[in-house]
């Protein structure tokens, strides 16, 4: 349902968007991740038309962004970044107005319209001017009108930021259910809403595409992947460390003492081997072991080993 291919956008001499390429397709909910400035926004533009791109090409449901807009702007729903939306109208105004251009009248108008304010809990807020709105609230309102004509593709520049914790719950439970029979792109910064959410993930940095996979594949990717954590009592620390330095797959040993339990995680020489756990439990034979389990990967450690520090988008060379 979305194609993107070879997309650049340069601003000046800073390249923002480095010639990347993706699908999304129906039934996929893909999170798009990376550090402040990575060129998550400006991408999420360029799909929906509100911003040219460099090179490269944009299509939404096979209607290219540049030469088809109209065909391709109807098939989409998109919630911008910091969610605008026009300050001096009620909620129901603007949800109103949103219906409108989207073509819908009367009785679909009215029924679009309630479907949103229940779908994104509006109804306490339904007559209250958009500028007076908290900021939870005014996010959801622009997520309403991001889905009022009910889309089959989804644009979300950072759906949950500023919602507090039972509104991002309800949030992502939306957007799964939707994913189901839509093609979502969604953005965020919060690691367990990919795991939460998303049937696929996208690490993008300084405009670049450095991992694509499911949450599980970037899990996978983490040195704590098929880690072994385990605590053991009346055993020296020595005595620990001399026995899981000569395991075959263990590559290094952290441990922490309290009193005289020892915590130790052994961390595998390749990221998800499964024959370490099988080796520590073995050396482990006849010591007091209290708790052992083995790491699924962490998603923030995979996120700080292939992003950098500073993104502020790349210079044209
Ligand atoms: N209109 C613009 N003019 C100049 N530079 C821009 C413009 N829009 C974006 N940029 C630059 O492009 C780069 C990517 O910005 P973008 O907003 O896409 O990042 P992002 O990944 O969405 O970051 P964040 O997580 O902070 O929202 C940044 O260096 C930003 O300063
Ligand atoms: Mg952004």
């Amino acid at each position: 349902m979305i194609r993107v291919e070879s997309l650049t956008k340069t601003f000046g001499n800073k390249r923002a968007v480095d010639g990347i390429s993706f699908c999304v397709e129906r039934g996929e909910v893909l999170g798009f991740l990376g550090p402040n400035g990575a060129g998550k926004s400006t991408t999420m533009r360029m799909i929906t038309g509100f911003l040219p791109p460099t090179s490269g090409k944009v299509t939404v449901g096979g209607f290219d962004i540049t030469e088809k807009p109209l065909p391709a702007k109807k098939l989409m729903g998109y919630l911008p970044e910091n969610a605008p939306a026009y300050t001096d109208m009620t909620v129901h105004g603007f949800l109103d107005f949103a219906a409108e251009i989207r073509g819908l009248r009367g009785d679909a108008k009215k029924s679009a319209i309630n479907r949103v304010v229940e779908l994104c809990f509006l109804a306490s807020v339904l007559h209250q001017n958009v500028d007076t709105l908290s900021k939870g609230y005014r996010h959801r309102t622009c997520f309403a009108q991001s889905i009022i004509h009910d889309p089959e593709v989804l644009v979300l520049d950072e759906p949950t930021d500023g919602l507090d914790p039972n509104q991002k719950h309800e949030i992502r439970q939306l957007i799964r259910r939707m994913g189901e029979k839509k093609a979502i792109i969604f953005s965020t910064h919060i690691l367990e809403e990919v795991d939460a959410v998303c049937s696929r993930a996208l690490i993008i940095d300084r405009g670049n595409i450095v991992a694509n996979g499911t949450p599980e594949e970037l899990r996978q990717k983490s040195e704590w992947a098929g880690a072994v954590t385990l605590c053991i009592q009346g055993v020296t620390v020595a005595a620990i460390q001399e026995k899981f330095n000569m395991l075959r797959s263990a590559k290094k040993i952290s441990t922490t003492t309290n009193g005289s339990h020892v915590t130790v995680t052994v961390f595998p020489r390749t990221a998800g081997d499964g024959d370490l756990t099988r080796e520590v439990i073995a050396a482990t034979t006849g010591w007091p072991v209290e708790r052992l389990r083995t790491e699924e990967g962490r998603l923030d450690d995979v996120f700080r080993s292939i992003t950098m520090p500073d993104t502020a988008g790349k210079e044209v060379k």
